[in-house]
């Protein structure tokens, strides 16, 4: 991206980010006040569709298998993470839409019945449903719709070769094949996709080091791809950085090898980048990364939270003795994040999943799902971290929790949050396949959308704008460059049930359809009123 380009760009892309780089002392004031709202909150509702608070109204932008250039093409399956980055940076008009599709169902995909044996073939067809999509959308008679045949329109899969950007070959190589597991994510402050590889064991098993053995602890059957070639681990749980212009791709690994959830940016005063991010796993923990210099994530030191401490612990090997002793190179001690973590006393969380950052304080905060050994924590909480002085650069911070899950506040496992330019907060929720409707979640019914205004009589209360179809979880929630259109992921309806003709969701086709994961464009005078 050019200069100018890259300017117009930050300008677009907001207000928000314009915002983030204000004195702290001078934030406050700016906070949008909702004394009245402009809707009326959501009951939960165990009803089969996107249901949406008045003055929204939902359209289908487009869908698992839609067809997106001569090359036959298709989008891929359960769409995660949502990034909408404009092509002409003066027009709220056109631009392109990057989607993470974090995994498949078997179920739908290509007929597999439960106790089916997966062969070679199926593996084939799985790789090509997950990774990312890029579609060129364009707004035509007020409606989004997909251009189709864009040159820009494009997939990335399970096959793709990506660069490994790391001082040591990994598992021999610098080069990865594939990206898979990408769930929320994130956008650099020059326009690139940061998406971030989650559950990748889950399709090419993990890697254990112990006394200096490596052994492969195979992925359940369900998902694996063990009867494809052999895929390492290692070149897996990366952030892959995508140019959504070009598709070009690279795993960044100085950002760390974890079940990488979230790679949410800020820019520091000396035009250093942040990237914080959670790893989704219980009892894992958070992580922030400190570019060494502007406008390139490749090289950088990366910390981890002490949050009793409130301090941030770096893991370049060469600082540390203990793990100098025990890594051979910073490398090998990247791949193996997660242990050099708890070497030097990462505080264990339950399950942190998206960040998103205030825009008036610059406050972090942290979706922490649920879990606890032990199963104490299951309906997750909101976890603020306020770095000393509001600077992203600070290796000292505090940490409270901003809002608990549970009946009481009509919310249960927050996931994906969004915050709007006037400081307010979206929050999707991730009730599990296996927790929803169940006695202890009954009062949420389907997952849903929330808005949590800052100010205001609302203050602090999560305040329903959507409910999910039928074992659907909403994702992905980002605005269009005017704030007129919320983006939103709804992924997998109807995942729970697996039997025709009972299927629990016909989302979005209705009738006898089979459930199609699909990015809705969310609009209407309530969304206008709030971001007025
Ligand atoms: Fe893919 Fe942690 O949700
Ligand atoms: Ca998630
Ligand atoms: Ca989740
Ligand atoms: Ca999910």
């Amino acid at each position: 991206m050019n200069e100018i380009s890259r300017r117009q760009f930050l300008d677009f892309m907001g207000r928000a980010a314009a915002l983030s780089l204000l004195p702290a002392c001078a934030l406050p004031s700016l906070r949008g006040q909702n004394t009245n709202l402009p809707f009326t909150p959501l009951k939960p509702t165990g009803a089969d569709d996107l249901i949406l608070a008045s003055g929204l109204e939902y359209k289908v932008v487009t869908s698992w298998g839609d067809i997106l250039n001569p090359k036959q093409e298709r989008v891929g399956f359960n769409n995660d993470f949502l990034a909408f980055i404009p092509l002409d940076p003066r027009s709220s008009n056109e631009g392109l839409l990057w989607m993470n599709n974090e995994y498949h169902d078997p179920y739908y995909t290509r007929g597999w019945r439960p106790g089916q044996e997966y062969t070679a073939a199926d593996i084939v067809k799985d790789r090509k449903e997950v990774g990312g999509t890029i579609v060129h959308l364009r707004k035509r008679e007020g409606e989004w719709t997909v251009v189709v045949n864009s040159k820009y329109n494009r997939r990335l899969d399970g096959f793709t070769p990506i660069p490994l950007i790391s001082e040591q070959p990994i598992f021999g190589t610098h080069r990865a094949i594939g990206t898979m597991g990408g769930c929320a994510g994130g956008v650099t402050p020059w326009g690139t996709i940061l998406s971030c590889e989650e559950n990748y064991h889950n399709f090419v098993g993990e890697v254990e080091f112990l006394n200096g053995k490596r052994t492969h602890v195979p992925a359940k059957p369900y998902l694996s791809w063990a009867k494809g070639p052999p895929l390492p681990p290692e070149h897996y749980g990366w952030v892959v950085e995508v140019d959504p212009r070009t598709g070009r791709a690279k795993k960044l690994t100085a950002l760390g090898r974890f079940a990488h959830e979230s790679a949410t940016c800020i820019q520091a005063a000396d035009g250093r980048t942040v990237v914080y991010s959670g790893d989704d796993s219980d009892q894992e923990h958070l992580y922030k990364f400190i570019s060494a210099k502007p406008g390139s994530l490749e090289k950088g030191e990366l910390f981890v939270a002490d949050i009793p401490a409130g301090r941030w612990r770096s893991l370049a090997r060469e600082k540390d003795l203990r793990l100098k002793a025990f890594f051979k190179n910073q490398t090998e001690l990247l791949v193996r994040t997660r242990e050099a973590a708890k070497m030097i006393g990462a505080t264990p969380l339950n399950r942190p999943e998206d960040i998103d950052i205030d825009p008036l304080t610059r406050n972090v905060f942290v979706s922490c799902t649920a879990g606890s050994k032990g199963g104490a924590d299951i309906y997750g909480s909101l976890l603020k971290i306020e770095e000393k002085d509001a600077d992203p650069l600070s290796l000292e911070f505090t940490a409270s929790t901003f809002l608990a899950g549970g009946p009481e506040n009509g919310f249960a496992n927050p996931d994906n949050l969004l915050f709007d330019p006037k400081g307010n907060l979206w929050m999707c929720t991730d009730i599990s396949e296996s927790k929803l409707n169940t006695p202890a979640f009954a009062s949420f019914a389907n997952n849903g959308l929330f808005y949590i205004p800052f100010s205001g009589a609302h203050a602090g209360k999560p305040l329903q704008v959507a409910s999910a179809p039928r074992g659907a979880e909403l994702t992905g929630a980002c605005f269009s460059p005017d704030f007129k259109t919320l983006f939103l992921s709804v992924q997998h309806p109807g995942e729970r049930v697996h039997k025709r003709p009972q299927l629990e969701s016909h989302w979005p086709g209705g009738g006898d359809s089979v459930p199609k994961p699909s990015v809705v464009a969310i609009r209407g005078p309530t969304l206008e009123s709030l971001l007025r």
